[in-house]
């Protein structure tokens, strides 16, 4: 559980990340490299008085996680050239005042298939509907079985070997979160809960692999992945996203939850 005093640190540096997130989104584009972004990704951070929270964790070498196509997530940013037709996924963490803010997104690079365009706004819905079920009075795996609902109601995999989780003054902190099983188990959520939701969804089977590297995800059947994740508090008004962006979500419309109003000045 975190104080108003700690969530007040942690949207503070959710702000620093959700801002360079939606700079690094706006940027990418056909023809960069992913250790460019990554660059983009450090300055931004530091510019804003942040730390890149992935920066030597567990030895991770870079600021950012940059995963293309059939990479779920962890990829290494490198020389690798972005090119149009390309789903790039960005996950960043910033460590703020001691605190820890983490979230992703999944952007199109120019022109996308319309299949890749549907898991994309499939998977951020996923995101939303899961943030939707973080409510005081809620268990836990309610969000993990929203999230597989929607996933599997639309042909997707739920990807099984990574979860969300809490988030404070470390990345990962209890408890996991799950995106799929049971609704109704764990624990029963109250205001000064602060978790990480992170549906990772698949175009084909849930199953991965890890790559060479030890870091790089990736789809065992090659097919498409998306990811989304927020870092939100649950507060007596509900669930408050510490990393919106400006635009997040407003081009969706199924989803219960609606966050428009707390996007920050
Ligand atoms: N941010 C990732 C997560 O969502 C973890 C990244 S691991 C790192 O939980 F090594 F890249 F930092
Ligand atoms: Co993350
Ligand atoms: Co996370």
């Amino acid at each position: 559980m975190k104080s108003a005093r700690e969530i007040e640190i942690m949207r503070r540096s959710g702000k620093i990340t959700s801002s360079v997130l939606a700079m690094l989104l706006q940027t990418a584009k056909a023809g960069m490299t992913l250790g460019e972004l990554d660059r983009l990704a450090e300055k931004g951070i530091r510019d804003r008085g942040g730390i890149p929270t992935f920066k030597g964790y567990q030895g991770y070498p870079n600021s950012i996680c940059a995963s293309v196509n059939e990479v779920v997530v962890h990829g290494i940013p490198g020389n690798q050239v972005l090119k149009d037709g390309d789903i790039l996924s960005i996950d960043i963490g910033t460590t703020f005042e001691r605190y820890v803010s983490d979230t992703a997104a999944t952007v199109a690079i120019g022109n996308v298939s319309v299949e890749a365009a549907r898991l994309m706004r499939v998977t951020q819905e996923c995101l939303m509907i899961g943030i939707g079920k973080m409510q005081k009075g809620n268990r836990l795996s309610d969000i993990g079985h929203a999230v597989q609902a929607h996933a599997e109601s639309h042909g997707y995999g739920v990807v099984r070997a990574l979860v969300g989780h809490g988030v404070g003054t470390k990345m990962h902190e209890e408890p996991q979160v799950p995106n799929w099983g049971e609704a109704g188990r764990g624990i029963v959520m109250r205001p000064g809960l602060v978790l990480a939701i992170e549906p990772m969804i698949t175009g084909g089977t849930h199953d991965v692999a890890t790559m060479a590297d030890g870091w790089t995800v990736v789809t065992a059947d090659g097919k498409l992945a998306a990811h989304f994740e927020h870092t939100i508090a649950l507060t007596d008004d509900g669930p408050r996203i510490l990393t919106l962006r400006e635009n997040d979500f407003l081009e969706l419309d199924v989803a219960p939850y609606r966050p428009k109003e707390e996007i920050a000045a």
